[in-house]
């Protein structure tokens, strides 16, 4: 609690230092508009992109496409309310989707209903609109207990119906929850983000609109008091009416992790059965309908932009195009699903267009603890230190300065499968914690799992993540990885509890002096018995919250040169 306390008292400073000499103008006049359209559960790597011709038309041709961009919690409550907070699932500690760990009640009780994301824009002059998926949890029972704070117009989806594609319960602003039996959840929310967008035109000020569809989420029937046995049921998502004929014999894309001859990955991943033919066509026909139930995410993405030419918006809005996690089927003979730290899993679509964006791809490594700090950049807001992101390059001067190469990504709790063919028992085993470097002349993925099983994966020539690197020696590498684990260890140890300024700098708290600032640098051999005595990243437990005592060693050894001793 007092930490909440703290940081109330900080976005209060925040707040009160903002420029109030002429208090006839309104704060917000000569702002940018924001729209962000996250839909749940999306791909990148299952190309669930190529079947939208709007994002292409709308997005991919007008904006810049941010390749490498990462959730640092790859399922929909964590990453959600890293999203809304610009910090770290670490400290945030929302780390599941219901309580005790997270869902709404928990974004309650850390305090920030009063410190997030429409808070923080309607002190800056904004009007703020959202309607769709909020947070899991958020229910017809604790709706209004208390209601979400921050919005000038809100339309949320309730659980247990949140993902009920034919009988969403939707309230709106102060209003009792209702149900719409036998409409398409994806156009109602449509319907209502169209809604807001000509309330906030209408408006004299500077508009945030989110607008979060379900899609291609599954068709999901949460019960009313989930546990161990009463699991929810995850079936394939429900297309339109109008889509279902879609897409017919398209088929999940054989990549070499797809369903593999050989195990992979390690921990419970590795002990999974390889898929037969009966599973393998499941999957294939609910790929089918995730596709199709996209479908009707394009049609919300056309009108959208319809009505931001007919208001003549385009000018000084900025429109972000992303989902809250990845997407995983076959790969690494995973049932469907998300929650881990494959790239399927977090790698995800994020296109920005807007006033200055260049059509471009970007390269470098970006996530979403990164999009509040973008948005405040963009409106000229100063940044509150508790962010553990820092804005997304956008100009070229911004791209050719952008020097981070680190994304740092962690979960903890249960995994679950989805569809008919799950393997029917959560998978307790899930807590882990990684680390994605991409560089320019190198990439890896480093992860530390519970059970104290590692990954290691030299993504430039194994983008797929089926050859573990941990552990073995390979002198042929550019990096060794004998030499390259201690390295990635220390700097994993200090991004796991990193907060502020020291996520974005890291190599800085192992390197104070200000000399290493990559990768690269900390590979120099000078520094070889340095790393060798390090401590490693490790666990005692696989605890299914946020434990530090249950995560072994806390801090990396600084270097201090021995002529400064
Ligand atoms: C306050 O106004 C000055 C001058 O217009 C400007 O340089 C400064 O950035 C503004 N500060 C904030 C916090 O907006
Ligand atoms: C995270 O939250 C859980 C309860 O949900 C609590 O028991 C735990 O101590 C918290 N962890 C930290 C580091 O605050
Ligand atoms: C539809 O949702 C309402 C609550 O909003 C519920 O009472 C009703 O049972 C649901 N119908 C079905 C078929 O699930
Ligand atoms: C294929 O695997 C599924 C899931 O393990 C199983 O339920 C089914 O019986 C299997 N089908 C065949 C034909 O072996
Ligand atoms: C971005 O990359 C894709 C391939 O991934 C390519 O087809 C496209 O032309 C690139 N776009 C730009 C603007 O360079």
């Amino acid at each position: 609690m007092l930490y909440a306390v703290f940081l109330h008292f900080m976005v209060a400073i925040a707040v009160s230092t903002k420029n109030s000499t002429d208090q006839s103008k309104p704060p917000g006049k000569g702002k940018p508009n924001f729209i962000i359209i996250m839909t749940d559960d999306q791909d990148l790597h299952l190309n669930s992109l190529d079947y939208q011709p709007a994002v292409q038309k709308h997005f991919t041709e007008q904006g810049s496409f941010y390749k490498k961009h990462y959730v640092t919690l790859a399922q929909c409550c964590p990453s959600r309310v890293s999203f809304l907070t610009g910090m770290a699932g670490h400290n945030t500690n929302v780390t599941d989707v219901f309580p005790p760990y997270g869902g709404y009640p928990k974004f309650i009780s850390q305090g920030f209903n009063d410190n997030y994301l429409p808070v923080w824009l309607q002190q800056a002059g904004y009007n703020t609109y959202y309607t769709g998926k909020f947070l899991n949890a958020h229910d017809l029972g604790n709706w209004n207990k208390p209601l979400p704070k921050g919005w000038t117009g809100s339309d949320f989806l309730l659980d247990p119906y949140t993902y009920m594609y034919y009988n969403a319960t939707l309230q709106r602003n102060q209003e009792p929850p209702k149900s719409y039996p036998g409409e398409y959840n994806t156009d109602l929310i449509k319907d209502r983000a169209l809604g807001f967008l000509d309330e906030a035109a209408a408006a004299d000020e500077p508009f945030f609109i989110g607008v979060m569809p379900i899609g291609p989420h599954t068709e999901t029937t949460v019960p009313e008091n989930p546990s161990e046995e009463s699991l929810p049921v995850f079936l394939p998502p429900k297309p339109a009416k109008r889509h279902e004929h879609l897409y017919q014999g398209v088929k999940i894309p054989r990549t070499y992790n797809f369903n593999p001859d050989k195990p992979s990955g390690a921990n419970y991943v590795r002990e999974l059965p390889q898929q037969n033919e009966t599973v393998l066509a499941y999957n294939d026909e609910f790929y089918r309908l995730r596709l199709a139930s996209l479908a009707a995410v394009d049609d919300l993405i056309n009108e959208v932009f319809e009505k931001l030419e007919e208001y003549d918006l385009l000018d000084n809005t900025y429109i972000i195009y992303t989902t809250d996690n990845g997407f995983h089927m076959g790969q690494h003979r995973m049932d469907p699903g998300k929650s881990c730290a494959y790239e399927e899993d977090v790698n995800v679509p994020m296109i920005i267009r807007g006033p200055g964006v260049p059509k471009r791809n970007v390269t470098s490594p970006t996530s979403h603890t990164d999009i509040v700090p973008t948005l405040f950049k963009l409106a000229g807001i100063p940044l509150l230190e508790q962010f553990d992101g820092s804005p997304m390059p956008i100009t070229p001067e911004e791209h050719a300065n952008a020097k981070t190469e680190h994304v740092n990504i962690e979960l903890w709790g249960g995994n679950l499968g989805e569809g008919e063919y799950r393997i029917p028992v959560p998978t307790l085993r899930n807590t882990y914690k990684a680390l994605r470097i991409v560089a320019e002349d190198y990439e890896y993925t480093y992860i530390v799992w519970c059970t104290n099983e590692h990954e290691l994966y030299d993504m430039k020539v194994d983008p797929g993540q089926m050859d573990n690197l941990w552990d073995t020696e390979n002198d042929d590498c550019d990096f060794p990885p004998e030499r390259l684990q201690p390295r990635l260890d220390a700097l994993l140890m200090v991004l796991k509890s990193c907060k502020g300024d020291v996520c974005v700098h890291p190599w800085k708290s192992i390197h104070p002096l200000g000399n290493v600032n990559t990768l690269k640098d900390a590979m120099s051999p000078e520094f070889d018995a340095f790393y060798a005595s390090q401590p490693e990243v490790s666990f005692s437990e696989c605890a299914m919250g946020y434990f530090p005592s249950a995560e072994g060693p806390q801090r990396a050894i600084p270097f201090i040169p021995r002529e400064m001793t």
